[in-house]
């Protein structure tokens, strides 16, 4: 067998079937183990709300954990990686992207452990971001602002420097690490997942639950590095690395 890199996203992914959740743990530890293989967990949470699910769930320590949608990654047990900080930093204004996103009153700012130097939050219904959405967006282009939007799960509204997301910290992780597309599997349910199937030609498995926007994406986005799970969460998981023989 082969040393892969594998990263997942957490919530509706990775987590949502405790039964499954243990016997896919069992598979990737042995591999780590036997083979090398690495273990990352991309999530939209901040390192606060890992710490939370990862109280609650029996998560393995990942060898790199991308949080806040990208906005940081953490590497040897919470360790913040300096590089990707500085990779970020680049022609990033935080005062002014709060600044043009507060006239929206539709935007409702999420709590403050949610906020950070490279990720400003909001909830906006799905009904609302229809039309805030596209008119925030142009906002920012006008005003030629570094932005990144990322819209998911109907709700959440992230705002995050350009060179940032979780497939662009991926793409990060897999320079530093020297490893290849080919190698690299990543999992997703949601709409902040799609940056993770665009990383390269890297192997996807959209997990059976997905919701609406990933699928709409996915069937515009048909290929076979991509792969469409029938079954949920963790098994679906399962049933992806067993399709592209990463697992048996
Ligand atoms: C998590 C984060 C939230 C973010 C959402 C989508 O729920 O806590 O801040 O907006 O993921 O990325
Ligand atoms: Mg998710």
């Amino acid at each position: 067998m082969t040393p892969f890199l594998f990263v997942t996203d957490l919530d509706n992914t990775l987590v949502g079937d405790d039964g499954t959740l243990e016997l896919l743990n069992q598979r990737l530890s042995d591999h780590r183990q036997q083979y090398g293989t690495k273990i990352v967990y991309a999530t939209g949470r901040s390192l606060f709300l890992y710490r939370q699910l990862a109280s609650e769930k029996p998560l393995l320590p990942p060898d790199a954990l991308i949080t806040s949608v990208g906005a940081e990654i953490y590497l040897n047990n919470h360790n913040l990686c300096k590089p990707w900080t500085a990779v970020l930093s680049q022609g990033w204004n935080r005062e002014a992207v709060v600044a043009i996103a507060s006239k929206y009153e539709d935007l409702v700012l999420q709590s403050e452990s949610e906020q950070s130097t490279f990720k400003v939050s909001y909830n906006v219904t799905a009904a609302a971001a229809v039309e805030v959405v596209p008119k925030l967006k142009s906002d920012i282009a006008q005003n030629n602002l570094n932005v990144k939007v990322i819209y998911s799960g109907s709700t959440y509204l992230d705002l995050l420097p350009k060179q940032g997301d979780k497939g662009l910290a991926v793409k990060f992780l897999q320079q530093n690490w020297g490893i290849e597309d080919h190698f690299t599997v990543c999992c997703g349910d949601s709409g902040n997942d799609i940056a993770l199937f665009s990383v390269g030609v890297g192997r996807g498995i959209i997990v059976g639950n997905a919701k609406q926007e990933l699928r709409q994406w996915y069937e515009n986005n048909l290929g076979n590095y991509l792969y469409l799970a029938k079954t949920n969460y963790s098994a679906g998981i399962l049933e992806g690395l067993q399709h592209f023989d990463f697992l048996q």
